[in-house]
């Protein structure tokens, strides 16, 4: 069973509460706009493809019931304008993740040509939304299955040496099914790198300080039966000095692409492309690209999220005694483990520059860069 971080049918919204992950598989419904704004702030659902969808598949919900009971404006313009609302306030959960900015301006401009049809209806607009924000919930994994596929093709041309036949894979954050529609984008190149039985080990950060290495990558990777590890995020650097576990690539996620190849991803990346150069092993970023931001030219105009102290200060899970078997839903709890009245600085992203980036991994294949150092990532969306 493939694990489902979004569930959707007929205006009927569902995610995994990823707060509660990987201790209990809970899910929480979403029936409006609100809820799904909320739902993306609190981290319920996180990851830069999975917010984009669960942000517009909220919308559709929403629109879904309002038509169902009749309260919708029956005037095209009026519900476009409804829609148009909606989007800028969903836009503004979270800032860094360049996908839903990208989601909400193609639909968008998707309800704008639809009011101009001449006798359209509020209706006729709600339906073409609906209809667009369900395509991308499909085209998400669809998209995610070739990243897999030309990142495994890669790292297998790329980055085993010839006298092997596997690779060693770290990753850092969590970028699977929990972060997209389905598969995931690094993980999914992990995931075919195991079905092609090219895998030899994967390994995860725990990715400090909200631990979707630990609790989630590490839970697919368990649920996928991959064979890992789960080390912290200062263990990196031992890990790829070792002699005897060659890592032979780290892919991560992006959760925006600048033009030149600049890439903005959770906190710990940039390190961890830092570490790869000194140790001459392969760097990779996987992304659809609904991340790339063509009219963002460098990583230094990218707004990084900054978050709350309390997710530096205070750490979330269960208590070691509970039995995971029992019948009874273990309780997440949250204990603090900083001094009080320390000051915290907790930016959730940081920037790592083109320059040590050796490809990024799309749904139309991998970009490098040409003789000129430069990465021409608008090729990409020629065709
Ligand atoms: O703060 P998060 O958990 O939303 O950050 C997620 C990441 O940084 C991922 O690497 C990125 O969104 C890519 S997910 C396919």
């Amino acid at each position: 069973m493939t694990l489902q971080a979004i569930q959707y049918s007929n205006g009927n919204l569902a995610i995994i509460d990823q707060l509660q992950l990987p201790h209990v598989e809970k899910y929480l419904t979403i029936r409006t706009s609100e809820e799904g704004w909320h739902a993306i702030k609190e981290m319920r659902v996180r990851g830069a493809p999975a917010i984009a969808i669960v942000a517009a598949l909220s919308l559709a919900s929403e629109l879904v019931t309002l038509m169902a009971s009749n309260e919708l404006s029956p005037n095209a313009v009026d519900t476009q304008a409804f829609i148009t609302e909606k989007l800028r306030y969903l836009v503004s959960s979270r800032p860094t993740a360049v996908n839903l900015g990208d989601a909400a301006a193609k639909l968008q401009a998707i309800v704008v040509e639809s009011a101009k049809l001449p006798e359209s209806t509020g209706h006729n607009v709600a339906a073409e939304f609906i209809k667009a924000a369900e395509a991308m919930l499909v085209k998400d994994v669809e998209d995610n299955k070739k990243i897999g596929e030309y990142g495994a093709i890669w790292v297998s041309r790329n980055a085993i040496p010839a006298n092997d036949s596997k690779a060693t894979i770290l990753t850092h954050c969590n970028t699977g099914s929990l972060a997209t529609s389905g598969y995931g984008t690094a993980l999914g190149v992990i995931r075919a790198l195991a079905s092609n039985n090219i895998l030899r080990h994967a390994y995860c950060t725990e990715t400090r300080p909200y631990n979707q290495g630990s609790r989630l990558t590490a839970f697919e990777l368990v649920h996928d039966c991959i064979p890992a590890t789960l080390i912290t995020d200062s263990m990196a650097a031992a890990l790829l000095a070792k002699t005897d576990t060659r890592v032979n690539a780290i892919i991560v996620g992006a959760d925006r692409v600048a033009a030149n190849g600049d890439t903005a991803n959770k906190i710990g990346t940039y390190g961890l492309a830092v570490l790869a150069r000194h140790h001459g092993v392969k760097f990779l970023v996987a992304a659809p690209l609904t991340t790339i931001d063509l009219a963002t030219k460098t990583g230094a105009e990218i707004i990084i999220e900054e978050r709350p102290a309390s997710e530096v200060t205070m750490i979330r899970g269960i208590c070691e005694n509970s039995n995971v078997d029992s019948c009874e839903t273990p309780q997440v709890q949250t204990v603090c483990t900083a001094a009080k009245g320390i000051n915290v600085w907790n930016p959730a992203f940081d920037i790592t520059p083109r320059t040590l980036i050796d490809g990024i991994i799309t749904e139309k294949g991998v970009a490098e860069k040409g003789p000129d150092g430069v990465f021409h990532l608008e090729d990409l969306f020629r065709g």
